[in-house]
């Protein structure tokens, strides 16, 4: 993606909030037919957080804000853009991004959701480089957040074990030197993936009604095997074609940040990559598939780690629902 405006746009700082409630694959195990074996081999999970059913998405999106105004050390006053990239939002509109702004007394800022299931961030992300490099906002937040066990079925053993809570957000502020910051993004979508995940229910083809909620038409469904075999192809193509684009080698690259759906999708995807799995960012086991927040949450937990610094170059790709995918190429720039 050609950026023709004076600036590029760089993660400036960044912030991560994960429940305190951890749940266990022997929770499951106790009342489904699973168990710890299965999941950690099958999913690369052992355990996953859950936020409390009276609280929202923004809940968490909000906590990861603060933890990266505090680490940029500015104030909400400062943002003038919130993007928020979920699946979950509090509730259909208004938007997520309304409601973290009332709450956060955020004033003389605009924003909205993205809805691109696994995607969002990076499709979030994709957008928010538009204002920065145009030279139109100066600080932009970045929000993924998802609450899936808002929308998991807990007696299908297919899903339930696979999704978790929490929120992760980037700060974007323009830099002059187009050596650094985000340096190229490639997104695609193909709705012929449609059939292989989805939630039916609620929206104005399937409104809610009693016979939604027997059908269970308001939870996450998975062809599991189908998006397994789509996302492994489409996350090492789309990150191979932006490493050749950019003329980046595999050795070039200090980390890989894939979303985490499966740890099996991320060995494969780095093999086919030609990386290896000590450059790969990988929080799965601790907190399952947290949809939006995957990508931010990884991020920000490795840089408050020490371990991203100043020129490492991260390819960070996602696969999800729709289908959406694509490919980002960062220049870490602080
Ligand atoms: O984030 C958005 C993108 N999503 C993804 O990328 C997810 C991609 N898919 C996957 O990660 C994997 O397909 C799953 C983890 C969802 C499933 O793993 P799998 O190796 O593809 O298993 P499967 O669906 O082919 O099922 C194999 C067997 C089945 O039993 P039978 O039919 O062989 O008797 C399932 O019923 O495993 C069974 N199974 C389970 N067994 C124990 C499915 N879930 C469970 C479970 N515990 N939780």
């Amino acid at each position: 993606m050609e950026n023709k405006g004076p600036y590029n746009a760089a993660i400036t700082a960044v912030g991560h909030y994960l429940p305190e409630k951890v749940i266990d694959n022997k929770y499951f195990s106790d009342y489904l037919d699973t168990n710890d074996e299965w999941i950690k081999s099958r999913t690369g999970i052992i355990e996953r957080r859950r936020l409390d059913r009276d609280k929202p998405t923004s809940f968490m999106a909000i906590k990861a804000i603060e933890v990266l105004l505090k680490n940029r050390g500015i104030g909400i006053e400062e943002i003038d853009l919130i993007i928020v990239a979920t699946v979950t939002p509090d509730m259909m509109y208004p938007s997520t991004a309304c409601i973290i702004q009332k709450e956060m007394g955020a004033s003389d800022v605009w924003g909205f959701d993205v809805l691109a299931a696994c995607s969002g961030f990076i499709f979030s992300l994709t957008t928010a480089i538009q204002f920065i490099q145009c030279g139109s906002h100066k600080k932009v937040l970045v929000v993924g957040a998802d609450k899936m066990s808002a929308i998991s079925n807990m007696e299908d053993r297919n899903t339930c074990i696979l999704f978790g809570d929490g929120a992760g957000a980037v700060l974007l502020e323009p830099t002059e030197d187009k050596n650094y910051g985000i340096i190229d993004a490639i997104m695609k979508i193909d709705g012929n993936g449609g059939k292989n995940l989805y939630q039916l229910g609620g929206g104005s083809l399937n409104p809610a009604s009693y016979d939604t909620v027997d059908k269970k038409m308001h939870y996450v469904y998975q062809d599991g095997k189908s998006v397994f075999k789509d996302a492994v192809k489409g996350m090492a193509d789309v990150s191979y074609e932006i490493m050749m684009k950019n003329n980046i080698t595999s050795e070039q690259v200090s980390y890989l940040v894939p979303h985490q759906a499966n740890k099996r999708i991320l060995t494969a995807c780095a093999e086919r990559m030609g990386i290896s799995m000590d450059k790969v960012m990988v929080n799965i086991h601790k907190y399952g598939n947290t949809t939006s927040a995957t990508i931010p949450t990884c991020i920000s937990e490795y840089w408050h780690d020490g371990l991203v610094k100043k020129d490492d170059y991260l390819i960070l790709s996602s696969f999800g629902a729709g289908y959406t995918w694509g490919s980002i190429l960062v220049k870490w720039a602080y």
